[in-house]
């Protein structure tokens, strides 16, 4: 009998954007839902911008994050928080998002209370167990035991088509990140706080650089570290905007290479809200980062992947996205060219939509409905189609 229990479970920044607006559409529906949310808080202070963003109280806060966290340290909290979480809750589903620890040890507890498992943002796959590391894993181990999955695009659902997933269980519904950026992009947004001259944009090719893949952590980072020192150097015309993550092996690598630099600005990380707005208005994005590939295409803005494979191939494909690695070499190439040659980077500045239109949490809430017997219908699947942003 509704309302069924949902409880939403997440625990860095990349979940609570992309988990946000589930939450917020859930909870506008109190007669179908009962939505609760548990944070492992795998993430504090990342985490905490986000919350206070999208104005959501947890239920439950876990606040495992330690300084230097490992795996298993991160893996065993989690896992005793959770369980003790779905024990008492009792819910009708258990809602993971995306490829972290906390969302494969979510899936876990709820597998080991016999609860069912919903997937947001399911069936991503590079195909290569370590890459990236540990997400992948984390993602395919939560697929296994999701009995929902929602896929963000029809590459997902058949990739887990492939893996053997009844197709009835997997609703294609567009990333909700785009459901977030929209909620949150606007032309005239104003970073009055932020600590960058006031002239920046207007004189300046400004580059929006994120790095944290633990793949990337030491000489891959320190690479791609300096050949931007070296780009900005060579290029007047360039500015380079870094707000920082929190973990201390990002922080070292960052501070020696970049810190100090003429034209290169190190910043604690954003809110989500002034780093979209940031990204809306840069002239390119050099990221590691899963959402950034997903968000910049929206905004057509050309991305750099410093990673050597992607479990995002469709802004590739459409050409707004390059995979360029993590060599100097590779890396000051890319971005030089993208700098001098403006027909190169015309072609890469297309807005291109191919991960979501903003409804997907809207698609996520009707697929809910429909699985426990309240909508007769399954929802209209999302598309992908080309328009501007
Ligand atoms: C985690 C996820 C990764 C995701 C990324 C998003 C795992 C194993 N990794 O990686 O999939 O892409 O988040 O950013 O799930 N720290 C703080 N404050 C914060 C956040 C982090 O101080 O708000 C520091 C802490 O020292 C912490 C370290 O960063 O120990 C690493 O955090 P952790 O969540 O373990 O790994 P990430 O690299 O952030
Ligand atoms: N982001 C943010 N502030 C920052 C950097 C990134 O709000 O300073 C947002 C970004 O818009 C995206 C998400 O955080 O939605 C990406 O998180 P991250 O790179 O940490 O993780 P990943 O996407 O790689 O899992």
């Amino acid at each position: 009998m509704p309302p069924y229990k949902i409880l939403a479970v997440f625990g860095t920044r990349p979940e609570a954007i992309k988990m946000a607006p589930v939450v917020l559409e859930l909870q506008r529906h109190p007669q179908d839902f009962d939505c609760r949310v548990a944070v492992t808080a795998q993430h504090r202070e990342m985490l905490d911008q986000v919350l206070n963003l999208f104005a959501i109280e947890p239920d439950y806060d876990l606040n495992i994050m330690q300084a230097r966290q490992s795996l298993e340290e991160v893996t065993t909290r989690a896992l005793e928080g959770l369980s003790a979480v779905i024990a008492r809750e009792q819910p009708d589903m258990v809602l993971v998002h995306g490829d972290t620890t906390t969302t494969f040890v979510a899936a876990l507890a709820a597998f080991y209370h016999h609860k069912q498992v919903g997937h947001v943002e399911a069936g991503l796959r590079t195909g290569q167990k370590y890459a990236p590391f540990p997400e992948e894993m984390n993602r395919r181990l939560a697929g296994v035991l999701a009995d929902l999955h929602f896929a963000p695009t029809i590459t997902a659902k058949d990739n887990l088509l492939r893996e053997g997933v009844p197709e009835e269980n997997i609703y294609v519904t567009g990333n909700t990140v785009i459901d977030a950026l929209l909620a949150t992009v606007r032309p005239h947004y104003s970073f009055g706080d932020l600590d960058l001259p006031p002239a920046l944009f207007d004189g300046h090719k400004v580059i929006l650089l994120t790095a944290h893949r633990r793949e990337n952590w030491g000489e891959p980072m320190r690479a791609i570290f300096r050949a931007l020192r070296d780009l900005v150097r060579s290029h007047p015309e360039a500015a380079v905007i870094f707000p920082v993550h929190k973990n201390p092996l990002v922080r070292e690598s960052a501070t020696a290479i970049l810190g100090g630099q003429e034209r290169i600005y190190l910043l604690e990380p954003l809110a989500y809200e002034p780093f979209v707005n940031l990204m809306a208005r840069s002239y390119l994005v050099l990221t590691d980062s899963g959402g950034l590939q997903e968000e910049a295409p929206a905004l057509g803005k050309p991305v750099l992947v410093l990673r050597e494979v992607t479990e995002r191939p469709e802004a590739v494909e459409s050409g707004t996205v390059r995979l360029v690695g993590t060599s100097y070499k590779k890396v000051y190439e890319h971005v030089h060219e993208l700098l001098e040659d403006e027909e190169s980077y015309r072609r890469m500045a297309q807005a291109v939509n191919p991960y979501g239109d903003g409804l997907a949490s809207r698609r996520i809430y009707l697929a809910l409905r429909y699985h426990f017997g309240l909508e007769v219908l399954r929802p209209e699947e999302f598309l992908a189609k080309r328009k501007d942003f």
